[in-house]
């Protein structure tokens, strides 16, 4: 990103690109992805998925770009600058705060991966491997939060001293180097005897597999892993120039954020039913997945080396998502409450130590303290994605329905594109999308107070 005097700006479409992919490619893909199309029914969940991401996904970033574009303003001013009602800016608000509730526990994961990088540049990696070793982690208060703080404090020294530009062209080089190990690891996964049958499970839709919950937590990945329903694509937008292709680069997008996912994916689940025989109980680990099927992967690969490159990479892709967290959340301060940017910073890292703190204390000191019978991390990314970005989509989605107008929306796209898929982008935004994300919501919450099983 260019900086000029005042408002930021991409230096181009390669720039618009890069740092969106930078923002969407991140832990959603690697750690999250897998545990969850594991627990939620292997390949009809990547159907859903896919199927989501292509029709609801694509309308969801082409509606927040051009909405930043045509304002050039972050969420809660391009919303206020449609409209001064209270409900329009309320829903611009639930936009900005949902990145400032992602960051700590998104952190906490950071620091998870500072542990494992640890551990494999100090020889022990193979500890790692044995049964129950990250449970002893998770059980530790001091060293999940001193991981955590150390993972915290990168994030934040990069917002401080504004070195982002160093941080993007580092990601250049890091994410095609992460892309082409996970297909090294890939390749060594799918062929562990046994794995066969979790590729399959992946792979192949099998609608016995099927829930409500299966599309609840496709959305709400949907969301996360493309970066949308927070605010992030209306601050991107407002940074991109008329030159850019919303609808193409959109789908350039789209494309790298889910083959990095599919590709996790498969090094994950497949080495889940080679190393764990791929029952229920193994198969629902849930956010530990990742933490307990990779070391065995690397310890049957044979070399410390590639769970130290391997960790290193994941540590920049989870950095570049979580200055990009921190950042809207910055930016949203100083914008909207005319603070300096020190000033911002300071609030957001109290914001993230205390949240953040509270993430890690849950799995251990504080564990009988289990909100709607979650541990605290996975109340906080329940919360936001399965409560919080429905909203927060319905609430854009409504703002170009009901006061921008459909047709003005469309203008601006078709500034610079062709907008050949015009008809997915109002037949989703006029009728699926609300229904869609009422369905999601309330199935959610009545799932998660127990009025109903998913
Ligand atoms: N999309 C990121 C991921 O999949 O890890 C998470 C994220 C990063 C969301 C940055 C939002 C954001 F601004």
């Amino acid at each position: 990103m260019k900086q000029e005097s005042g408002r930021g700006s991409f230096s181009g479409k390669l720039g618009y690109v890069l740092a969106t992919a930078g923002s969407a490619v991140g832990l959603g893909n690697i750690w999250r992805f897998p545990y969850l199309a594991a627990k939620y029914g292997g390949g009809a969940f990547l159907l859903v998925y896919i199927l989501l991401a292509l029709t609801f996904g694509y309308a969801m970033i082409m509606s927040e770009t051009a909405i930043g574009r045509m304002t050039g303003k972050s969420p809660v001013s391009a919303f206020g600058s449609f409209s001064r009602k209270r409900l329009v800016r309320a829903g611009g608000w639930i936009n900005a705060v949902i990145p400032m509730l992602i960051v700590p526990y998104y952190s906490v994961i950071g620091g998870w991966v500072c542990r494992y990088l640890w551990a494999y540049l100090s020889g022990e990696g193979g500890a790692m491997a044995l049964d129950g070793s990250f449970e002893g982690f998770l059980g530790s208060p001091v060293a999940t939060e001193l991981c955590f703080l150390a993972f915290a404090a990168m994030t934040m020294a990069v917002i401080f001293g504004g070195v982002r530009n160093g941080i993007e062209k580092v990601s250049k080089i890091m994410m095609p180097l992460l892309a082409v190990l996970t297909l090294v690891v890939v390749g060594f996964s799918v062929t562990r005897p046994g794995a066969l049958a979790g590729v399959k499970y992946f792979l192949i839709p099998d609608f016995r597999n099927f829930s409500l919950m299966t599309v609840v937590s496709a959305l709400g990945q949907m969301f996360y892993s493309l970066s949308i329903a927070m605010g992030i694509l209306i601050t991107f937008g407002s940074y991109t120039g008329r030159d850019v292709d919303i609808e193409r680069t959109t789908a350039q997008v789209e494309v790298f954020d889910t083959a990095i996912a599919v590709l996790a994916g498969l090094m994950v689940i497949p080495a889940v039913f080679a190393f764990s025989g791929g029952d229920a109980a193994a198969l629902g680990k849930g956010p530990s997945l990742m933490f307990v099927t990779l070391p065995r992967v690397f310890e049957s690969m044979g070399g410390a080396w590639i769970g130290v490159l391997f960790f290193l990479l994941v540590l920049m892709a989870a950095l570049t998502s979580s200055v990009s967290l921190a950042e809207t959340a910055c930016a949203t301060f100083e914008d909207e409450l005319g603070w300096s940017r020190p000033k911002a910073a300071a609030l957001v890292s109290v914001i993230l130590a205390a949240l953040g703190s509270l993430s890690c204390l849950g799995f251990n000191v504080m564990a009988h303290v289990a909100p709607m019978g979650m541990d605290i991390l996975s109340f906080f990314d329940f919360l936001t994605n399965s409560v919080m970005m429905p909203v927060a989509a319905a609430a854009t989605i409504l703002l170009v329905l009901r006061v921008i107008g459909m047709d003005n929306i469309e203008a601006e796209i078709s500034r610079s594109s062709a907008f050949r898929r015009r008809g997915v982008y109002r037949f989703v935004v006029k009728y699926l999308a609300l229904a869609l994300l009422a369905v999601i919501l309330v199935s959610s919450i009545c799932d998660a107070f127990g009025l109903i099983h998913i």
